[in-house]
């Protein structure tokens, strides 16, 4: 397939791109960035996905898009242009892929065209220990809210008979990044552990199972509507920092 990414230079993205080119597919990626640092075989479209512009005829010429850019939530303090930045990071980007592929919804062979979006786990809002499915409402919280109107923003293309799915990805484990790298570092010097009371929930997921559910996604003809992307079980914070502290041989 023609696959056009967004983020594709993060986390996620860059765990992805070489999976999907071993897998044979050609890969068109929006960055913001003059001269992105991509793998081999990628081509980097120049443009920023909140702004519409010249990217979205590229888009246009696509089967696929995967959609991973947002404005990281660790990147400073959640002041309100801060949080306005996160927001609209997410919808605007959605919101203008979505209307474009909405205008074209069908692929050449007549299938509809797909659209792999992430969202988060924030989206169910803080809860305590509970069975959540797709069905469970969302929070009322600030991070629910932008997962609502992230999600909501690719209407226009669901409408359209675009297949599209909603990725609600749990805290993403990458030993080369992410929150991760950012509890490890503490914990290498002795001075990790769990945070407040240590009970608050969290859902992960492996970066390599997320690649895999996004590959999954992509060819899989059922996969649309919301998909939890988590591992099975939560832990709490105390629960995780006590395993992390095993592996990592400290107390
Ligand atoms: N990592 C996690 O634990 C986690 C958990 C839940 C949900 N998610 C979601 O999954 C997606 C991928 O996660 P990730 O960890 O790979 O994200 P990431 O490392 O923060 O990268 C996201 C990419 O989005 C683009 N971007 C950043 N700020 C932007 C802005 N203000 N406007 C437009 N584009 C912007 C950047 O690409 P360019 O600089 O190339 O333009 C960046 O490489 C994100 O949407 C994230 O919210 C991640």
């Amino acid at each position: 397939m023609r696959i056009f990414v967004t983020g594709g230079t993060g986390l996620v993205g860059r765990r992805l791109l070489p999976v999907l080119r071993q897998d044979g597919h050609e890969l068109l990626v929006l960055s913001r960035q003059i001269s992105p640092t991509l793998p081999e075989g990628c081509r980097a479209i120049q443009g920023d996905p909140t702004i519409a512009g010249l990217w979205l005829t590229e888009l246009g010429t696509c089967d696929a898009v995967v959609n991973l850019a947002g404005e990281n939530v660790f990147a400073r303090r959640w002041r309100k242009r801060f949080k306005q930045q996160l927001l609209d990071s997410r919808v605007d980007s959605t919101r203008h892929i979505a209307e474009a592929l909405a205008k074209d919804p069908k692929r050449s062979d007549g299938s509809p065209r797909i659209m792999i979006s992430a969202s988060a786990v924030g989206y169910y809002g803080p809860r305590e220990r509970e069975e959540i499915d797709e069905e469970t409402p969302p929070g009322n919280d600030f991070l629910a809210s932008i997962c609502v109107a992230w999600e909501q923003a690719a209407r226009p293309a669901c409408e359209a008979g675009v297949r599209v799915a909603h990725l609600r990805i749990g805290m993403v484990l990458d030993d080369q990044g992410g929150g991760l790298q950012k509890l490890v570092t503490p914990f290498r010097w002795y001075i990790g552990g769990p945070v407040g009371s240590g009970e608050q929930w969290m859902s992960w997921i492996h970066v390599a199972d997320l690649v895999g559910l996004i590959r999954f996604a992509l060819g899989n003809p059922d996969a649309r509507g919301p998909i939890n992307a988590t591992a099975p079980e939560p832990l709490t914070n105390w629960g995780f920092c006590k395993t992390l502290g095993l592996v990592m041989r400290r107390p």
